[in-house]
């Protein structure tokens, strides 16, 4: 009887470690892609949201003169905030509007290095599955899709985040549209997961900068303003791990905004195809550095002690810089 104990406990602590390292394994790291800075040490990139749309509301310009600064910094690569393809993603892997809104218009010399994207709201009207699949990377290799995961060089971290499931109403029926939460369900269990992920991430990170990237605004002054959920879920995470920049897209406009909660500089680049939606929410708090309406994007050059960010227009002129330094920021338009 005795032993019969001794082994039911020795098989009770065995499933806990069993178990024990399932969970663990659950909640296992996100997935990470390497970079090494140019040889003078320094890193470059552009940023551009909301654009899939085969060309049209002035897409094709705005790549245009992506094309240029990106031949001029010598970027090592691409992001997008999400919003890739106009109106509801992809209906599958095969469909055209992939190669007609993304590989026939980014087709200057500098743009052919890595895209690193998340998906914003639109793109889970569509199948979901098609953008993350790894046969797009077949028919152009510079995608890269996934829910949610980190760039990483000795210089700087970007952590990509999956911000739609956190948006209540899209769960809701009279929202009107039908998305692709496969994977997502039940989005409690998805989103705890992510954050879980995310944090232990952050925490981890060494890298000199700190960038975390979504699709939905945690501070905008656009059409779609501030996104409650990502203040109160999001927004803490990124205040207890010293990140520098958010970045996102969904409000189709360029921004550079900050408050006085903590130093993180909310940077809003949705303007890659259609503009000018002409409204402006409250400034709710916000210290408002820079906003503008129309069609553009932006670029960050970093080096160990400069981050360097510049918004540009449809005609590639400069709109707003702004640089930081670990210690300071200065601000100029
Ligand atoms: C394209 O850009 C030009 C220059 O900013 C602007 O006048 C025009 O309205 C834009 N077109 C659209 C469809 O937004
Ligand atoms: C950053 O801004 C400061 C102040 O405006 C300026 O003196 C400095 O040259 C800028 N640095 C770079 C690398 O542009």
């Amino acid at each position: 009887m005795a032993s019969f104990s001794e082994n039911s406990m020795n098989v009770y602590i065995l499933f806990t470690i069993i178990f024990g390292l399932g969970f663990l394994h659950a909640t296992a790291e996100l997935q990470k892609f390497t970079h090494t800075p140019k040889a003078d040490g320094s890193l470059s990139f552009l940023v551009v949201g909301d654009w899939g749309r085969r060309g049209e509301y002035n897409q094709s310009d705005v790549a245009l003169q992506m094309g240029d600064v990106g031949e001029k910094l010598d970027i090592d690569f691409v992001v997008s905030t999400g919003d890739n393809f106009y109106d509801d993603g992809l209906t599958s892997e095969h469909d055209p509007n992939f190669e007609d809104s993304f590989t026939k218009i980014y087709t200057a010399r500098s743009l052919q290095k890595r895209w690193y994207s998340v998906l914003g709201n639109h793109d889970y009207r569509g199948d979901v599955e098609a953008q993350l699949s790894p046969f797009l990377r077949i028919i152009d290799k510079r995608w890269i899709c996934l829910r949610s995961f980190i760039v990483d060089s000795e210089l700087a971290e970007i952590f990509f985040v999956d911000t739609t499931p956190f948006v209540r109403d899209y769960f809701t029926v009279s929202e009107g549209h039908t998305y692709d939460w496969r994977e997502v369900y039940p989005p409690k269990t998805y989103i705890s997961t992510m954050l879980k992920d995310l944090d232990i991430a952050l925490r981890q990170s060494t890298a000199k900068w700190k960038f975390v990237v979504g699709h939905h605004a945690i501070r905008s002054i656009g059409h779609h303003g501030d996104t409650p959920e990502l203040r109160s879920h999001l927004l803490p995470i990124l205040q207890a791990n010293n990140v520098d920049f958010y970045v996102n897209g969904h409000d189709h406009c360029l921004e550079h905004i900050s408050d006085n909660a903590s130093p993180i500089q909310f940077l809003v680049s949705g303007a890659g195809s259609k503009a000018w939606r002409g409204d402006v929410q409250n400034l709710n708090g916000k210290d408002v550095h820079f906003f503008y309406d129309g069609q553009g994007f932006m670029s960050v050059q970093l080096t160990q002690t400069e981050a360097d960010i510049v918004f540009y227009d449809v005609h590639g002129h400069v709109l707003h810089k702004t640089n930081s330094s670990k210690k300071e920021l200065h601000s100029s338009i």
